[in-house]
């Protein structure tokens, strides 16, 4: 149980393009750092089209979803993969809830954005979508993986 209890989980983190465009970085690098959480993997990137609606795809049917595409491909985001005993909802707290406005003070959407639209950062909801994001991020990121890409894609 104890072993259980104490599984090591990865998550993937992404300051979307307004956090990275108002320098809010290593705001958000040193709350996951001083948590206790290992960063294992860092890059910046224009997240393209493709990326941004795998990433996405059990959204599409939402009517915000063209909205958010626009704004996850519109500039550089850094992709992160962090490491750690329960990362995955310890991370979705330190985030805090979709809308900034109902954030709790405290957490990065609650200190730091206010509007959903625009709501600096992303993390996954499930240690399965960690895996399955880091994977995906790293795949579409490594030409020399692209059929391994295309066989993530159909899976
Ligand atoms: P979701 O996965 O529901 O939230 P979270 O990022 O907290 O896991 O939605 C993904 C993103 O979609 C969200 O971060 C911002 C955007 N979004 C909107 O723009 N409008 C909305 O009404 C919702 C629910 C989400």
């Amino acid at each position: 149980l104890i072993a259980a209890l104490e599984q090591v989980d990865k998550t993937y983190i992404m300051v979307k393009p307004d956090g990275v465009q108002r320098g809010l970085v290593g705001e958000i690098i040193s709350r996951f750092e001083k948590k206790g959480f290992k960063l294992i993997g860092l890059k910046l990137f224009q997240c393209s089209k493709e990326l941004a609606e795998e990433h996405y795809k059990d959204l599409n049917q939402k009517p915000f979803f063209p909205k958010m595409i626009n704004y996850i491909t519109s500039g550089p985001v850094v992709s992160m993969a962090w490491e750690g005993i329960g990362v995955v909802p310890s991370a979705r707290k330190l985030i805090g809830a979709t809308d900034p406005l109902q954030a709790e003070p405290g957490t990065i959407r609650g200190d730091l954005a206010v509007q959903r639209g625009r709501n600096v950062i992303h993390g996954s909801d499930s240690p399965e979508n960690g895996e399955r994001e880091i994977v995906l991020a790293t795949l579409l990121l490594t030409r020399k993986h692209q059929r391994a890409t295309s066989e993530v894609l159909q899976s």
